[in-house]
Order: structure tokens, then sequence, then C-alpha cells
């Protein structure tokens, strides 16, 4: 993914267009603007057979995975607002809810519906079936500080 040289320097978890800038090397920057993806978790799916609400160890902020009818959907569990785990909210017109100010996030996209502006909006994961597993990845993008 990334030249050997390259990963000599440093990497964050940033996002933006400050690596264009200030890197030598297109083909690293590239490759960082690429980005990957890890693999957060398998989960049974038979876990789903009796909730549709699932929280998977990601630390420091978990991963919420929510079975619906269009699929599975999975969102930091950390609410952006306080913190509180958006596992233990409630799915509503297509939304989670939060349990503690019942703020609602767009399963999709994680994106705050209401009440607009008051947080930011929940880093989304990717998911996948796999046999009798979900697979849960994070994509990221990777910003090198040289
Ligand atoms: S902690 Fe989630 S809405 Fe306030």
């Amino acid at each position: 993914m990334l030249a050997g040289s390259s990963i000599e320097k440093a990497l964050v978890w940033l996002a933006g267009d400050r690596l264009r800038s200030s890197h030598p090397d297109e083909s690293v920057v590239r490759d960082a603007e690429r980005g990957g993806v890890k693999l957060v978790a398998k989960v049974p799916l038979a876990e789903f057979e009796q909730q549709d609400i699932v929280r998977v160890s990601y630390p420091p902020y978990d991963v919420v995975v929510v079975k619906t009818e269009s699929g599975f959907h999975a969102l930091e569990d950390a609410c952006n607002h306080a913190g509180a785990s958006l596992s233990e909210g409630w799915v509503e017109d297509g939304c989670l809810m939060c349990p503690v100010h019942a703020y609602a996030f767009k399963l999709e996209t994680g994106a705050l519906v209401r009440p607009k502006g008051l947080c930011a909006d929940q880093r989304t994961f990717q998911t996948r079936t796999e046999g009798p597993n979900l697979l849960v990845y994070d994509p990221f993008k990777l910003v090198l500080i040289g």
C-alpha cells in the first residue's frame, strides 16, 4: 500500500489535502488518498437472530451494527453529542436514535438528521456477509506527516 520509505513517516488518522502539497512522491500521495480498509470484527450472523442492534468492540469508540430490512448498517457507537452508546438506542424512520437525547443519525450515512447542526455526523463503517459471519470494515484515509 505505501512504499517502504514512506512508512518511516508518521501515520495519522486525518483527512485533508495537506499531503499533496507537502509530499514529493506523487504515488505515495495517490495511495494515501485511496486509503484502505481495516477489518474491525467478524460478527456471527446468529447474533442478529435475537436482536437487531449489536455493539462491536473497537476502541476507543466502538461500532454499532444495525440489522434492517435493507441490510446491515454500521456506525461509530459513541454518540458525537455526548458519548452515549448508540447501541442502547432504537431505530426510527431509517435513523438510529440516541438513547440519551434522542438525536437521530441516518443509518446509511451517519448524518445527523435532527436536531440539525448540534453535533457532527457519526462515522460509518462498511459491512458484508461472508458465510456465517458479518464482516465489519473501517475505511480510512492515511495522511503522512513528514
Ligand atoms: S448523547 Fe447522544 S444525543 Fe446526546
